[in-house]
């Protein structure tokens, strides 16, 4: 046995410390190594490896000459912050980190243990993709993925996190996780890459520009963030987990505050401007609200017109929309309604109440938003908040308008408390534009101010009871944390179905 504990200790080495020259390329395009990004992730110490002398089964093209131990990824689990997590770290430095069948049984073994454990499963992607010289078996591994992200859909938290290449099939487990957190310069997403690009459409792009997270957390959306560095994205990453529960059947972990919960915010009082077209940020409204003022903005580069993220209320997690009138007015669009419609998704599949800010002046008119299908996209946000039963609590602090009204988790979606601030104003549509079409060809000016009268505030609503109550904005933070209390244990049963079929 001596001869076998020599070679198993050296089998651990190699797969430990890996080749010197590929770690010294990897750390010169400022990347960590696949270790060196679990070891900052998890809690010092806590890490338990799995499959470490795994190796390939490829007889092709001279494969069959090189292995190494654990192959092209390091898997296992750790603590963060003292909860177990399920993580995979792609190593660049071994077959540029491309899955080969033993890479993706690896992944799935990893993800099914998540499963069972109802703990969150993190991916740290850094891929070549698909090993060329292993074909099909290659290609069939990156499906047995997607079938098991699919399946922990709304099950456990998925996470992923993109530090080097990501591309082709790779690209779609990340897309099927619940939060992408992308680093800038040296990562990139993509289905083909600027070779190919310039091939098909002939246009120029580099794969920067094509795919980097820049332009995925700003122009398409696919990223929820953008970090500087390998190091900001992982410790970001372990505060981000701070907010989640670990899998559907938990709620999110509360942390007391000494920011007191009966705390009154004055300043709100004076927040809105009297002038209806004058803007203000949305995000501080938020804030000033929020246990210790803080806000942790998820997407805040993307579809800026709407606001979502974290907060918590009394020291319990909740998740923020809020229409953003410093930008666009706070219109709705297709993509502020595909970006607020998956977060309330995910608030709901985990447990997460939902508070609702809303100043919109409606959904954006447009030959452009129209033809892109602003009916399709728009329903989204519409069904999102309709089906969530987690508490919903929306406040109006200015316009309601329109349809938007309806959608912004309106006391007809089940809003389970609706408040306006006196600064309300709920209409079909603002002063002007309603009058321009009532008193056609009348003394429309004139006729403006009764309009205002009339709807520039919330009297209306909440005389119907559609609003249950015109709150003091200083109330607001208290107001939410009683009614959080109070809903606590809220349950609300759906009618059977296999799914629904939210208009994609
Ligand atoms: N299959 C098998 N081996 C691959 C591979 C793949 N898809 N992609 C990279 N590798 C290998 C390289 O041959 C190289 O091996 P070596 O170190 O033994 O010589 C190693 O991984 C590192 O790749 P390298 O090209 O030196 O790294 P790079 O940082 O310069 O470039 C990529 C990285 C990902 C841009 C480049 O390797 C590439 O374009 N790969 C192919 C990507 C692809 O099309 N994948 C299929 C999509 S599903």
């Amino acid at each position: 046995t001596k001869g076998f504990m020599e070679k198993l200790t050296n089998l651990r080495k190699q797969a430990v410390f890996g080749d010197a020259k590929r770690i010294e390329r990897q750390h010169s395009r400022n990347r960590l190594t696949a270790r060196e990004r679990i070891e900052l992730l998890v809690d010092p110490g806590t890490f338990v490896e799995y499959d470490q002398l795994v190796t390939h089964r490829c007889v092709n093209f001279g494969m069959e000459k090189s292995h190494h131990p654990g192959d092209g990824l390091v898997s296992g689990h750790g603590y963060v912050n003292g909860r177990v997590v399920f993580l995979y770290s792609f190593d660049f430095t071994v077959g540029g980190g491309t899955l080969s069948e033993t890479v993706a049984e690896k992944i799935c073994k990893v993800q099914d243990k998540a499963m069972d454990a109802g703990a969150p499963i993190i991916g740290i992607n850094d891929s070549g993709g698909a090993r060329i010289q292993e074909g099909v078996v290659s290609l069939g591994g990156y499906a047995d993925i997607f079938h098991r992200n699919v399946q922990a859909s709304g099950v456990i938290p998925q996470f992923s996190l993109i530090m080097g290449p990501c591309a082709g099939g790779a690209v779609y487990s990340p897309a099927l996780t619940d939060f992408i957190f992308m680093v800038k310069k040296s990562s990139y997403m993509f289905v083909t890459g600027p070779d190919v690009v310039k091939q098909v459409t002939n246009e120029d792009i580099d794969m920067e520009g094509l795919g980097g997270a820049k332009i995925h957390s700003s122009k398409s959306g696919v990223s929820h963030f953008a970090m500087e560095n390998d190091i900001d994205a992982l410790l970001f990453l372990r505060k981000f987990l701070e907010f989640i529960p670990s899998n559907n059947r938990e709620k999110a972990p509360s942390k007391p505050t000494a920011d007191p919960h009966d705390r009154l915010v004055p300043s709100l009082d004076r927040f809105v401007p009297d002038d209806p077209n004058k803007p203000y940020d949305m995000k501080n409204v938020v804030k000033m609200i929020s246990d210790d003022e803080y806000f942790l903005e998820v997407q805040p580069d993307w579809a800026k017109n709407i606001i979502i993220g974290f907060g918590r209320l009394g020291g319990e997690t909740v998740g923020y929309i809020a229409n953003q009138p410093a930008f666009l007015a706070g219109v709705l669009d297709r993509l502020s309604s595909i970006k607020a419609a998956r977060f309330i998704r995910f608030c709901d599949a985990f447990n997460i109440p939902i508070i609702t800010f809303e100043d919109v002046p409606g959904y954006l008119p447009g030959v452009h938003e129209e033809h892109n299908g602003i009916i399709t996209h728009g329903a989204k946000i519409l069904y999102a908040y309709s089906e969530a039963t987690v508490p919903k609590i929306t406040v109006i602090t200015r316009k309601s308008y329109g349809g938007a009204y309806c959608v912004m988790n309106s006391k007809h979606l089940r809003g389970d408390y609706n408040y306006a601030w006196p600064t309300g104003e709920i209409a079909v549509m603002g002063a002007k534009g309603a009058c321009e079409i009532i008193f056609r060809g009348g003394d429309v000016q004139s006729e403006i101010k009764k309009y205002e009268d009339k709807f520039a505030n919330p009297l209306g609503a909440a005389q119907r009871g559609f609003i249950d109550e015109i709150i003091t904005p200083r109330d607001t933070r208290k107001r939410l944390i009683a009614d959080l209390k109070v809903l606590k244990n809220k349950q609300q049963e759906k009618p059977w179905k296999k799914h629904g079929n939210i208009p994609l």
